[in-house]
């Protein structure tokens, strides 16, 4: 049974970047989340229909940015080159682009993107993950030692079938690799940006194996992973396989910061409800002293932030962002005009609210001139600041 705990109010598609003209047919939704207490997943009350999102206009790409680039390549570095590897959710080949085209296979539900595996080589099915999906892979390609996906599992609402889709494929042995941001996380760092129409769960290792195990797989090791405001890999295999003691580690770690409670989320949602009146008194403040402030990063997390805030042209100028896809569009929801850096990212920005904050070392390496002139960036992780 699901038990609400946030409501995030009114939100529109977080990577449905548009036109003006397009304004008039957005799409919203009320995005509101909650805790299953047979499971302990924390999890959307509605989910939104997979079509809305992921299409062949999907504006996000995996190779914009260099920590993700390196990240896969040094994960590839791990698995063995004459093992076949089937990835879900390909995206621009950023993972899979490590692998020789005859050891691995692509599956991508936006066709822009599976196009691209398609011309590098790669054999992609543009589809989305389900069970008739992985009969017919193995009847055309036979069973694969090694199930990846990197930031798309928590994208899927039905987990069952999902993981039913990856048992029916994996050989006796094989393993389902997957990485996605972590609930602990989120709630350490008060990441509530973390939650968006893309992320219809935010996983914790407790629930993750309780939902593993009703379709016969289940947790065997556990990585911590720094990208993305904090992740974990999980490595799941058949029930009875050899368990690891980071799984061990990391439930208990889990049971301590209480994510196996519903008061926990309470107490968070009040956080969350702070954290807003305090990124909206900064950015008055800002335009109250006639500063410039812009947003580094047109993320699909600042959807959620800009929505539920209030935040629109009125109080960030524009949006900068390295996706050529997204310059020229304006911010969903709010509005806000979304320009490259080299346009925007100059001498007359005062601050920078940072969209993009899980990139922040790579950011503030990158733009050490705009700090060093005392540039100044926000953020509100962990708490609301100026930098
Ligand atoms: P995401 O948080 O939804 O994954 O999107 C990250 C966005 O941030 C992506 O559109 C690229 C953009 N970005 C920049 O504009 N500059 C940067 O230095 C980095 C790291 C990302």
């Amino acid at each position: 049974m699901k038990k609400t705990f946030l409501n995030l109010g009114k939100q529109p598609i977080a990577n449905g970047f548009l036109y003006k003209e397009q304004i008039k047919d957005e799409y919203y939704f009320r995005l509101k989340m909650a805790f299953d207490k047979e499971t302990a997943l924390v999890t959307q009350v509605n989910y939104v229909d997979g079509d809305l999102m992921f299409n062949d206009d999907y504006a996000y790409r995996g190779s914009m940015s260099k920590t993700m680039v390196k990240h896969f390549k040094t994960f590839s570095k791990t698995i063995s080159s004459n093992k076949n590897i089937l990835e879900i959710g390909s995206n621009d080949g950023v993972f899979l682009k490590n692998f020789s085209p005859k050891k691995a296979i692509a599956v991508e539900p936006c066709g822009n993107f599976a196009k691209e595996t398609q011309d590098m080589g790669y054999t992609t099915y543009h589809s989305f993950w389900d069970v008739p999906l992985a009969k017919k892979i193995v009847k055309e390609n036979g069973k694969q030692d090694i199930v990846f996906a990197a930031n798309c599992i928590c994208h899927i609402p039905d987990l069952d079938s999902v993981f039913k889709a990856v048992e029916h494929v994996l050989n006796e042995d094989g393993t389902f690799i997957f990485e996605d941001p972590s609930l602990a996380g989120m709630i350490n760092n008060n990441s509530y940006d973390q939650i968006y129409d893309e992320h219809p769960h935010i996983f914790s290792v407790i629930a993750l194996d309780n939902i593993l195990k009703r379709n016969g797989l289940q947790v065997v090791k556990v990585e911590n992973l720094k990208v993305h405001g904090g992740s974990n890999r999980i490595y799941a295999k058949r029930i009875g396989s050899k368990v690891h003691d980071s799984v061990y580690q990391n439930k208990e770690y889990e049971k301590v910061l209480g994510l196996n409670k519903f008061k926990t989320f309470k107490r968070f949602a009040k956080k969350v409800k702070q954290s807003k009146k305090d990124l909206r008194r900064i950015l008055k403040k800002c335009k109250k002293l006639n500063k410039k402030v812009i947003s580094y990063g047109a993320t699909s997390k600042s959807t959620t932030i800009f929505n539920y805030c209030n935040i629109g042209p009125d109080l960030i100028d524009y949006i900068t962002d390295t996706t050529p896809e997204k310059q020229g569009k304006l911010s969903p929801g709010m509005h806000i005009p979304i320009i490259s850096p080299e346009e925007g990212f100059n001498d007359t920005v005062d601050f920078a609210y940072l969209g993009a904050w899980n990139f922040v070392d790579e950011i503030i390496k990158k733009e050490e001139e705009y700090v060093n002139r005392g540039g100044k960036f926000i953020t509100h992780v962990p708490l609301v600041k100026i930098t």
